[in-house]
């Protein structure tokens, strides 16, 4: 959880803007934590959102986060590699993967989305890398932290998962 606040609370502006999250919407780091920590007390199916530490070796490279979960069906993925000097090595298409099948065995999911602002290109490249098929693209306003955007949905259908991983 702290890595989670403290990755978006130390993002730059840019970095922010290119993630399509508003600075001024973010919570306090300890609101946050105690949000967090709520929510991650509850029962599996009350959730509002599960989530997953990226490790390589003994570091911690990144995390996802699921949301707008619906056990037995679907829900949605996020995805970061915290260290800049990390990206592009393919450690963000292999994480996306093993998420993506932990995901769909711990919520029993028959697809599970992916929605990253239509101007990012590194999420939207990295999706289709690992097997995410593009579905179409809206505008909306993705979570609470976030401002009005064009989102891209990416899909992976358990059937497509099982193929790849
Ligand atoms: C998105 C993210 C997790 C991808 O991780 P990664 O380790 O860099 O991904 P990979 O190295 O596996 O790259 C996968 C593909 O994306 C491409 N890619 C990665 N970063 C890119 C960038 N900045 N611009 C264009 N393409 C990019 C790679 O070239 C590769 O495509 P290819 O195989 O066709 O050449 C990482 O860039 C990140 O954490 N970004 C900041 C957070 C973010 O924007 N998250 C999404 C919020 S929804």
């Amino acid at each position: 959880m702290t890595i989670r606040v403290d990755y978006f609370l130390g993002a730059t502006d840019d970095e922010l803007h290119t993630m399509g999250v508003d600075r001024g919407l973010l919570p306090t780091r300890d609101d946050w934590l105690a949000s967090l920590r709520t929510d991650a007390a509850r029962p599996i199916a009350e959730r509002d959102a599960d989530g997953v530490i990226w490790e390589l070796g003994d570091a911690t490279v990144g995390f996802s986060t699921t949301d707008r979960i619906v056990i037995g069906h679907e829900a949605f993925m996020h995805l970061h590699v915290i260290m800049p000097e990390l990206r592009r090595r393919g450690l963000g298409t292999r994480l996306v993967q093993l998420s993506a099948r932990h995901y769909f065995g711990k919520f029993g999911l028959e697809v599970l989305h992916c929605e990253p602002n239509a101007l990012n290109a590194a999420p939207n490249r990295t999706l289709q890398r690992a097997g995410f098929r593009y579905e179409f693209s809206y505008e909306t306003t993705p979570t609470p932290i976030n401002f009005p955007q064009i989102v891209t949905r990416w899909t992976l259908r358990r059937s497509e998962l099982d193929a790849r991983v």
